[in-house]
């Protein structure tokens, strides 16, 4: 049983790399094999319309563009759970998640008939999003739609948001005026323990399906 992680953060070590990392704490705790990829250690491009995937006698699910990602969608098309990470960055996932998605969709679509799904196998697949509004349905339509997208995978999908999050270690030391410190580090030792309890549980419950 393999479980990977992508976190689509710049951060290695906040809220979001914090989320996956519990939701592989929760996927070894039932014996997966586990891996987290930082995407923005890895020089990649979006997809590039170059076509390889849509020639005729292309292998199916293959991405033709080569570089450090052609490794990343290898190892996501043969793991059993996918969790995906991404803070909000104006209203939307990251670019370099996006970048992610683009290419792991389009080797994964046909346009013989698009509602045919190409890729055969079974991939649990979560999607964890970080942001700073404590209210999350802002951003409800891009969640469900990026969620919507793991749907591909033939397995079970879902997604969690930490909202309200702590954005710096000492907030004294940035012009920032419209957050309160104190509000904000309450608010990290109130919920963001509860969050990565849910993450471990999805990890958990993927692994076990
Ligand atoms: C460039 C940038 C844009 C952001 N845009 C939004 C936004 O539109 N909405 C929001 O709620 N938070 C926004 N944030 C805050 C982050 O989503 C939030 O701090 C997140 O938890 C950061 O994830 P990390 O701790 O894993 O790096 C933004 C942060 C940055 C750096």
């Amino acid at each position: 049983m393999k479980a990977i992680a992508i976190n689509g953060s710049p951060r290695k070590n906040w809220n979001t790399a914090q989320l996956l990392q519990s939701a592989m704490k929760g996927a070894e705790c039932v014996g997966a094999e586990t891996e987290l990829i930082n995407l923005y250690d890895l020089n990649f491009k979006g997809c590039i319309s170059c076509f390889g995937c849509k020639r005729k006698g292309a292998e199916p699910c293959r991405c033709y563009l080569k570089d450090d990602l052609t490794p990343v969608l290898e190892k996501i098309l043969s793991a059993d759970a996918l969790f995906l990470g991404s803070p909000i960055f104006f209203g939307d996932i990251t670019g370099e998640m996006r970048k992610l998605m683009e290419r792991l969709f389009f080797i994964t679509m046909t346009y013989d008939d698009y509602s045919r799904a190409v890729f055969t196998g079974r991939i649990d697949a979560a999607f964890f999003f970080t942001m700073n509004v404590e209210n999350q349905e802002h951003y409800k339509p891009i969640m469900e739609n990026a969620t919507a997208m793991l749907k591909r995978f033939g397995g079970e999908t879902e997604y969690y948001a930490a909202t309200d999050t702590l954005q710096f270690p000492d907030y004294s030391k940035y012009q920032a005026s419209i957050f309160s410190e104190e509000q904000k580090k309450l608010r990290h030792e109130e919920q963001f323990s509860k969050d990565l309890q849910v993450a471990f549980d999805i990890g958990q419950k993927f692994v076990t399906k």
